[in-house]
């Protein structure tokens, strides 16, 4: 099974050819379930370290450990098997020198079986995206609006708006294609800066909050699913309203329990007859009632 998927499954090297033929999708996913809907329609699955605040409630992704990462990182790779899987570097795993990114890195890739890691940073991390590709890590890089350095930045802000700012995130894109970066994300960005990065770069370009002249988009699935009401970026469009639909579910589930009408007969077992509690399941005979 797993050899299977392993051959049909998009590499770096075809997300990278994919510059310039068309537009790339993406969407992150965190769980096995989540992995096996969006893998079927998008190139790229990102394991985000979004992770923190969509799914443990955190107040921001600066909380994401490496050990959550491989967690999230193995249940989407065991559930996908087309789609490039990229897993985020979470903070403080890589920012220190180029040998505590490939220590990181290392691990990610080889407990997990994805494709790349992605991490965020500018010219100053240029050359820890250059050791770890020289030594078989593809890097996804991740500029512009940088969520683990929101301390830094003052809050989640669109970035390149003025001429310094914008500059920065220009010269943080040449930077990381020239380390070797397969691919560039960018995030909350300016349009016209992102559209002059999407012009000059050989690699594609996924935008998050940077208009469609990128390459490619990704939106978080909880996003755009309406599944996380927490915080709404503007960027996001919502194309469903999901939690709605599971709090009708439940309160549905909530009355039908204290009513009585849940659970029904179809849903018990009969005393003395073989049980399957599911389809798989081995039947078994029931024992004899306790005195
Ligand atoms: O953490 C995340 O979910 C991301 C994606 C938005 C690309 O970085």
């Amino acid at each position: 099974m797993s050899t299977h998927k392993a051959a049909t499954r998009k590499t770096t090297i075809d997300i990278r050819a994919l510059k310039g033929a068309g537009r790339l999708v993406s969407l992150t996913a965190y769980s096995a379930p989540m992995a096996k809907l969006v893998d079927p329609y998008v190139d790229v699955i990102v394991v985000g370290d979004s992770v923190g605040m969509v799914l443990y409630g955190m107040p921001s992704t600066l909380g994401v450990t490496l050990d959550m990462m491989i967690a999230h990182g193995k249940a989407v790779v065991r559930a996908s098997g087309s789609a490039c899987v990229v897993i985020d570097l979470p903070f403080a795993t890589y920012q220190e020198s180029p040998a505590q990114a490939f220590r990181s890195a290392a691990r990610l890739l080889a407990e997990t079986d994805a494709q790349a890691v992605k991490l965020e940073g500018g010219v100053e991390m240029a050359e820890t995206v250059r050791f770890l590709c020289e030594r078989g890590v593809p890097v996804m890089a991740h500029i512009g609006l940088m969520p683990q350095q929101a301390n830094a930045m003052g809050g989640f802000k669109a970035q390149g708006i003025d001429e310094r700012s914008a500059q920065r995130i220009f010269d943080a894109a040449l930077a990381m294609e020239q380390a070797g970066a397969f691919c560039v994300v960018i995030e909350g960005t300016a349009e016209a800066l992102a559209k002059r990065i999407t012009e000059v770069l050989q690699v594609p370009t996924i935008g998050i909050g940077a208009s469609p002249a990128c390459d490619g988009q990704v939106l978080v699935a909880e996003d755009m699913l309406g599944a996380f009401s927490a915080y709404t970026p503007r960027f996001v469009k919502q194309y469903a309203e999901t939690n709605a639909v599971m709090e009708d579910a439940i309160r549905q589930y909530a009355d039908e329990v204290r009513s009585g009408a849940f659970p029904e007969s179809k849903h018990c077992f009969a005393y003395g007859k073989p049980l399957a509690i599911s389809g798989n399941d081995v039947l078994r005979t029931a024992a004899t009632l306790p005195v």
